[in-house]
C-alpha cells in the first residue's frame, strides 16, 4: 500500500532506521523508510550514552568539537548505507547568538560532502533563510524549527530559485506542549501552498510528532512527509498501523486553535515576520545539548 505521506525516521540511531525500514516493508507499505531527520540534541545524547559521557558534574571537557562532528558524520554515513535512496537531514550547528549565514553555508557545503543523499537543515530565522536561499541552488534544504505560517511563507519565497528539494518542518509537538494546536500549523501551511505547483513549493515535513493521532491527521492532510521517532512508530505498529478514514476528524481537546491567515506570497521574503519564541528556544536548546559534550 502507498501512503499519502512519506515516512522518515526522527532519530540518530542507524539500528532503529534499519528496524523501522524492515517493519514498514513487512507491514506492506511499499516504500519503507524514505528518509531520516537528525538534530544536534539527538546526536549529542546518543554520543553521550554510547561513550559514557554522562557525568557532567566534574565540568571537565569531554571531547573536541571535531570529535563530535566526526561522530555525527559517521552516524549519517551509516544511515545512508541503510537507506541509500533516502533523504537524510543533517543540521548546521552553532551558538545562535553568533552563528552567521556564512558559517551556515560553510557547514552546509561540508555536510553535503559527507553523504550523497544529504539534506541540509537550516533554522527558520533570517540568517538561516538567507543561507537556504543560496544553498537551495547547490543541494536540498530543510527548514527546521518552523512554528508559524509566516515562516513557511518566507521559506517558499526565499527558496523559489531552488534546484533541489526544499522541505519545511513545522514542529507540532512543541506547540501542543504549551497548549497550542501544532497540527493547525501543518493544516495552514498545506492550505497556503495548495495552488502552487508541486515541484515549485516546499515539501511539508510534519515534525516533532508525539502521538498516533498526529500521524493520522498528517496523513489525512497529505503532508508530504512525516518524521516519526522510532518509539512512536512501534506504537503505531502496535495499534495495527491504522490510517485515517475519509471523514477523519482530528480531535485536539484543550489546545488553542491557530487561525489561518491570507498571506500574499508575492513579496520579498524579508517582509514576513520570522520571529517565533519557540524557534529561539529550540535553537538555544540544540546548542546547549551539543556544547555540553564538547570542550
Ligand atoms: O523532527 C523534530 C524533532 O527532532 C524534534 O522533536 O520531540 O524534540 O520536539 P521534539
Amino acid at each position: 500500500m502507498e501512503l499519502p505521506s512519506k515516512i522518515f525516521i526522527d532519530g540518530g540511531d542507524p539500528a532503529e532506521t534499519h528496524e523501522a525500514d524492515e517493519l514498514l516493508k513487512k507491514a506492506g507499505f511499499l516504500t519503507g523508510v524514505t528518509g531520516q531527520t537528525t538534530n544536534p540534541s539527538l546526536i549529542a545524547k546518543r554520543f553521550a550514552r554510547e561513550s559514557g559521557i554522562m557525568n557532567q558534574e566534574s565540568g571537565k571537557p569531554k571531547v573536541s568539537s571535531e570529535n563530535l562532528i566526526d561522530y555525527y558524520k559517521k552516524t549519517v554515513q551509516e544511515i545512508s548505507r541503510i537507506i541509500p535512496e533516502g533523504a537524510i537531514s543533517i543540521q548546521v550547528i552553532g551558538d545562535p547568538a553568533t552563528l552567521t549565514t556564512e558559517d551556515m553555508l560553510t557547514q552546509a557545503r561540508d555536510r553535503m560532502s559527507w553523504i550523497p543523499n544529504g539534506v541540509v537543515k537550516f533554522p527558520a530565522t533570517t540568517a538561516g533563510l538567507a543561507a537556504a536561499e543560496v544553498f537551495c541552488q547547490e543541494g536540498p534544504v530543510n527548514i527546521t524549527l518552523t512554528f508559524s505560517q509566516e515562516q513557511a511563507a518566507a521559506v517558499y519565497v526565499a527558496t523559489k530559485a531552488h534546484n533541489y528539494d526544499v522541505y519545511v518542518s513545522p514542529f507540532v509537538g512543541r506547540m501542543d506542549d504549551r497548549g497550542e494546536n501544532g497540527m493547525d500549523v501543518v493544516a495552514n501551511i498545506t492550505s497556503m501552498y495548495r495552488y502552487i505547483e508541486v515541484m515549485k513549493r516546499p515539501k511539508v515535513l510534519t515534525a516533532s510528532v508525539r502521538t498516533v493521532a498526529h500521524i493520522l491527521y498528517a496523513l489525512w492532510l497529505k503532508s508530504d512527509v512525516i518524521t516519526i521517532p522510532f518509539k512512536l512508530l512501534k506504537q503505531w505498529e502496535n495499534e495495527g498501523f491504522p490510517i485515517p478514514p475519509k471523514d477523519f476528524i482530528y480531535d485536539a481537546p484543550g489546545l488553542a486553535e491557530i487561525p489561518y491567515h491570507e498571506l500574499s506570497l508575492d513579496v520579498d521574503w524579508h517582509e514576513f515576520d520570522l520571529t517565533h519564541d519557540l524557534t529561539d528556544i529550540g535553537l538555544k536548546k540544540f546548542w546547549e545539548d551539543w556544547k555540553v559534550i564538547i570542550q
